[in-house]
């Protein structure tokens, strides 16, 4: 029996929200016919998020071939840039930089088109807002989906809305979120430009680490919106976000800094969430090595410092 078959009238509502998602679908899509209800797309899509996390990344990231971007800087500057990084200047490799040494892969987003990408991304968007795939969406305002272009190639990804979030219907809105926007300005980049979502759309309870079996019912919708992206690099915030995203049960002091894969092909660094750096803002100097890291493995040189 699940909540719906007990409340009829939360069956009518969800109902409503189905047809309503459905409308939406059809005229963001031009479509006809009946997409699959959001609760059944994701449970049938659960199984595809099973790949297991590649544990060899150089390996992994040596073999894949190197794409430019649409928005790739000038080959010779990134040249430049490369030449700046320690291993290029001949220091020894730390176990954490191997993977940003070996792998020059710049993933091109999957749909180049920037109108079809966020067509496809609407698409996605409704059947979020329709999900009723797990128990958080009886107690959420609203879904939270994402906000920025990640026309830049990087994305953020974090654990689920707080308060602020379920009240604006945006991810990191709140003091995290704009301790983020801080991290994400002092790498070079603007908010819009990077992408940020989060392992579950819906507001758990009291501001609680969602629940495996919520996160597994969410994740197929991150899962299409990384396939849509094709992100260079995901930046995991935080355990729940690298455990989602990785499958691991390791905690997040251990894994911070040291690149993984993502599906065995894009490359993820896990680090701390920034709610944690505002309760410890002694780890502040962690993340920077963190994301300094990535504009290296972006091929970006690092902003000047501001006076
Ligand atoms: N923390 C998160 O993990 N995500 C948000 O969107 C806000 C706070």
């Amino acid at each position: 029996m699940t909540e719906l078959d007990d409340d009829p009238a939360e069956e009518l509502r969800a109902l409503t929200r189905a047809l309503r998602a459905h409308a939406e679908w059809q005229s963001i899509t031009g479509a006809a016919g009946l997409e699959p209800a959001s609760a059944e797309l994701a449970q049938s899509r659960r199984g595809a998020s099973d790949d297991a996390p590649n544990d060899d990344p150089v390996a992994q990231l040596e073999s894949s071939p190197r794409r430019a971007r649409p928005d790739e800087r000038p080959s010779a500057e990134r040249a430049a840039s490369a030449s700046d990084h320690p291993t290029h200047r001949g220091e020894p490799k730390s176990a954490s930089r191997t993977a940003e040494v070996t792998s020059r892969t710049l993933p091109s987003p999957a749909v180049t088109d920037p109108v079809e990408r966020q067509r496809q991304l609407d698409v996605i968007q409704v059947e979020v807002r329709a999900c009723v795939a797990c128990p958080l969406h009886s107690t959420r305002t609203q879904t939270v989906f994402s906000r920025g272009s990640g026309g830049s190639g990087l994305m953020f990804v974090g654990e689920g809305p707080g308060a602020d979030e379920d009240e604006q219907g945006l991810p990191f809105v709140g003091k995290a979120g704009q301790l983020l926007d801080k991290m994400i300005e002092a790498m070079g980049f603007s908010c819009d430009e990077v992408y940020v979502a989060n392992i579950v759309k819906c507001r758990p309870p009291n501001n609680r680490k969602p629940e495996p079996s919520e996160m597994a019912a969410c994740l197929p919708f991150l899962e299409r919106q990384m396939a849509v992206l094709n992100p260079e690099v995901i930046v995991a915030l935080g355990a729940t976000a690298v455990q989602g995203l990785l499958g691991t049960t390791e905690g997040i002091t251990r894994l911070r800094g040291k690149w993984k894969l993502y599906k065995g092909k894009t490359a993820l660094m896990p680090t701390f969430h920034p709610a944690y750096l505002l309760r410890t803002p002694s780890a502040k100097r962690e993340v920077w090595t963190d994301l300094q890291a990535v504009l290296r493995q972006m091929g970006r040189s690092l902003p000047p410092k501001r006076a």
